[in-house]
């Protein structure tokens, strides 16, 4: 029988452990007053959700699992986001001034830095699964393949390609490219956490489909906070970055885009109950994430920026 525990304060500790194993994976090795570190810190300690290694962590911890390595694991999926974020508002992709309320990594370092903070993390990421500690040689392996395979040109690449190149003619063509850009980290998070928690088949297959679900519905408000009009102090990012591309609301319009969005979150909902059944910790925080609201109005979209 576990212990009675508070699930706020259970969560704060949790992005608290995240955020300082990142401090310390970043320090580590690092010369503390380069522009290079410095920009690395930048993308990945300012204020953000942190709610792909949250997932990992809860996931696991509904599993059962306490590994030592977990937080480690954690970091590594948080380092990919972070890398992630600071390619994808480079002048060359989305061109964007402004994240997390703060100026965008290549605005404060230049382009050339933020490319090489950027592969800098992502080397990181998997520098720390090979150090975490306690890991089976086998279970290290699968964590090693599964984060490659989720990055690479099958993967968030593939995903970002497509965002710039793809032609995304159909509705399903943009659920191709926003699964890809957004839903396989999601994806991995809970992949990594069946990983070291060593579920069954039949659990992980749900949690993917769980987070993948999760992943659409995500990018899908991603979206509505876009739309031209919301507030950047509020979402933390410049808005109207989509204007012009073929994303599910340019495409379909507004209604149908919620829609779907309620379609996407009650297929995440029905997957993490086959996945975890009453287990709570993950549920909670994927209902606080969704505030609660099935299609939440474009312009009472949750904020998606919590300053610290
Ligand atoms: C932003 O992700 C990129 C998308 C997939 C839409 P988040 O909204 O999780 O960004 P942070 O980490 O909280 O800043
Ligand atoms: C981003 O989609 C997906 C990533 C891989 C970063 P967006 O381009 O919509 O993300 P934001 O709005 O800049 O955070
Ligand atoms: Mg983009
Ligand atoms: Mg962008
Ligand atoms: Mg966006």
């Amino acid at each position: 029988m576990e212990a009675r525990i508070d699930p706020a304060a259970e969560l704060r500790a949790m992005r608290e452990a995240v955020e300082e194993r990142i401090a310390y994976w970043l320090l580590e090795g690092a010369a503390r007053d380069d522009k290079l570190s410095a920009a690395m810190r930048a993308g990945a300690l300012s204020s953000g959700k942190r709610m792909r290694p949250l997932l990992t962590m809860l996931v696991a911890r509904d599993l059962g699992c306490v590994s030592p390595a977990l937080v480690d694991v954690a970091c590594a999926v948080e380092l990919v986001h972070a890398s992630s974020l600071i390619l994808d508002d480079m002048p060359c992709m989305d061109n964007a001034q402004l994240r997390r309320g703060q100026p965008t990594v290549h605005v404060q370092f230049g382009e050339d830095v933020a490319i090489l903070a950027a592969i800098a993390l992502l080397s990181r990421a998997f520098g720390i699964l090979a150090a975490a500690p306690d890991i089976p040689p086998a279970v290290r392996a699968r964590l090693v393949g599964k984060l490659s395979e989720t990055i690479g040109a099958q993967g968030l690449v593939k995903g970002q390609f497509l965002d710039l190149h793809g032609k995304r003619a159909t509705v399903d063509d943009i659920a191709t490219t926003n699964e890809l850009k957004t839903g396989v980290l999601l994806g991995v998070a809970v992949d990594m956490a069946a990983i070291i928690a060593q579920a069954d088949d039949k659990v992980a297959a749900s949690l993917r489909a769980f987070a993948l679900a999760a992943g659409h519905a995500f990018q899908l408000r991603d979206d509505f906070q876009d739309v031209p009009g919301n507030d950047s102090a509020v979402t933390g990012k410049d808005t109207g970055k989509d204007a012009g591309k073929p994303t599910l609301i340019n495409t379909v319009g507004l209604d149908e885009a919620r829609r779907q969005l309620a379609g996407h979150l009650a297929d995440a909902e029905r997957c993490l109950g086959a996945a975890l059944g009453s287990r709570q910790r993950t549920r909670r925080f994927v209902e606080g994430l969704f505030g609660g609201t099935a299609a939440p109005a474009f312009s009472a979209a949750a904020p998606s920026y919590a300053p610290n």
